[in-house]
């Protein structure tokens, strides 16, 4: 596990849009896989940056986001779809029919979580999946479990996530009780992984997750696991690390 540890949000920010870029540059066709929710609204600044000063393209990428909540319509403001319009696809040159996210209303969501999971096996797999942490140590919207959930699939959301989440909704019954996530085994496939997390919340997560015993009650520890794994941080979230 690679660690580094920023100095403040917007150094972690710059940390992982330089890897992000490095990557697209060595490799035009990459495939990423991305998160949604605040923290990674930096790096998708910075890269946002880059491709209005011309020194990066996102034309031949392929991105597959993590998750969706159910029930919302993609115009929705509080959805994942539209929060990747308003905050990087609509501002890059990223080809639209090569953008991937679950989709949050579906009649059959067992058929489309299988489809979803051979787009991405279709595509040649994740070059390079970015996460954020959930405070109760989730990733995409694997919660806290008793196991570790394999592919694509429906989940019902744990009440503290919920509650999390409520931030950005009128009020926390508007919060939809169930998600669209990928799988930890379709975040494991990937090639690389780069979890990023800010701010004193995320210092508990952070600690369970990098220090801690591999469990699924803490979804993330499972990143332990991966063989090319960097974890960026600012000073907040490393707060709680010893070392
Ligand atoms: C949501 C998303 C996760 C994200 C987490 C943390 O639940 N499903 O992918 O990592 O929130 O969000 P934030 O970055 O806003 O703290």
């Amino acid at each position: 596990m690679n660690l580094l540890i920023a100095g403040s949000y917007d150094e972690m920010s710059k940390l992982a849009a330089k890897r992000v870029a490095s990557l697209i540059r060595s490799k035009p066709k990459a495939v990423l896989g991305l998160p949604t929710g605040s923290t990674p609204l930096g790096l998708y600044k910075e890269l946002v940056a880059m491709y209005q000063d011309k020194v990066l393209s996102f034309k031949d990428i392929t991105t597959f986001n993590l998750d969706e909540y159910e029930g919302l319509d993609c115009d929705n403001v509080n959805s994942y779809y539209r929060f990747m319009s308003d905050n990087f696809f609509n501002h890059v040159d990223i080809n639209r029919k090569h953008t991937n996210i679950p989709m949050g209303k579906s009649e059959d969501f067992l058929k489309y979580c299988i489809e979803y999971e051979e787009k991405i096996k279709n595509s040649g797999g994740i070059d390079l999946m970015i996460l954020g942490i959930g405070n109760n140590g989730h990733i995409g919207f694997n919660e806290p479990s008793e196991y570790f959930p394999g592919i694509t699939h429906r989940v019902k959301l744990h009440k503290e996530t919920i509650k999390a989440n409520s931030r950005f909704f009128s009020c926390v019954e508007g919060v939809p009780r169930y998600a669209i996530t990928m799988g930890i085994r379709s975040i494991m496939h990937s090639r690389s992984i780069m979890l990023l997390a800010n701010g004193p919340g995320k210092a508990e997560a952070i600690k369970k997750a990098i220090r801690e015993p591999i469990t699924p009650k803490v979804p993330a520890s499972v990143l332990q696991l991966h063989q090319d794994l960097t974890v960026i941080i600012d000073e907040e979230a490393a707060s709680l690390l010893d070392d």
